[in-house]
């Protein structure tokens, strides 16, 4: 099953936190299927933005499942807070912890999904060790910090290679991409083998949020039923 569920996961960087609530409910309404929350800690990325108590609001605030991508420094620290506070899915940075065997397998403990995010200067090999114990691997597309920046395509290569492997763990993980994604990629980007497709600026930064992740989703998916 190389092309599991489509999932559109908007990133709440790109929406205006003094209505929050608002935009994630325009986005329900557009079909999104999670919520991408941004976590940065002005170490392992050089911009802060949000903590627990957001994954806390957020969590009231909507039935949709919370993707928390941790762009910080020793994740493993954070699990428990995050999972309690009501992420459905941790993502964590195999360029963030020396010990990602053990802080997937705490994620898995906590009871939320496990993840893990690959910058683009790493190569998908130092995965291939831990693949049994992740839910999903998101390939970042953009070096991670910043919302609006541009699409890097070296991305597209790594997600071909990872659905390969994919293939042989019999489709047991998501393939999410994150960082410039637009009507102008995800079809190239859901051919390659993309499920999860992340995107802050294409749908928020537009008139009309839910028709923007309605777009997103039938050009990814037209992309994928011509190719099977
Ligand atoms: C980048 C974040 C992304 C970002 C994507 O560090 O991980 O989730 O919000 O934003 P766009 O879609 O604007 O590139
Ligand atoms: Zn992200």
């Amino acid at each position: 099953m190389p092309y599991a569920k489509i999932e559109i996961a908007p990133s709440i960087l790109a929406s205006n936190f003094a209505k929050l609530g608002d935009d994630v409910r325009a986005v329900e309404q557009g079909g999104a299927e999670v919520i991408h929350v941004d976590v940065m800690d002005g170490h392992f990325v050089p911009n802060i933005s949000i903590g627990v108590p957001v994954v806390v609001s957020l969590h009231k605030a909507t039935r949709l499942p919370l993707d928390v991508h941790l762009m910080i420094e020793r994740p493993e620290e954070y699990v428990e807070r995050f999972a309690k506070a009501g992420s459905s899915r941790i993502l964590i940075h195999q360029e963030a912890t020396v010990h990602l065997d053990r802080a997937l397998t705490l994620i898995r403990e906590s009871g939320a999904q496990a993840g893990v995010a690959l910058n683009p200067a790493t190569p998908v090999a130092m995965l291939t060790d831990v693949l049994d114990k992740v839910d999903t691997v998101l390939v970042m597309s953009v070096n991670p910090g910043f919302g609006g920046q541009k699409f890097i395509p070296g991305a597209i290569e790594k997600i071909r290679q990872l659905n390969q492997w994919r293939t042989r763990y019999n489709g047991a993980f998501r393939i999410g991409v994150d960082g410039g994604v637009d009507a102008e990629n995800v079809a190239e980007l859901a051919r390659a083998g993309a499920n999860t497709f992340v995107a802050g600026t294409s749908i928020f930064h537009t008139p009309d949020p839910a028709a923007a992740v309605r777009n997103l989703r039938k050009l990814a998916t037209e992309a994928t039923s011509q190719r099977v």
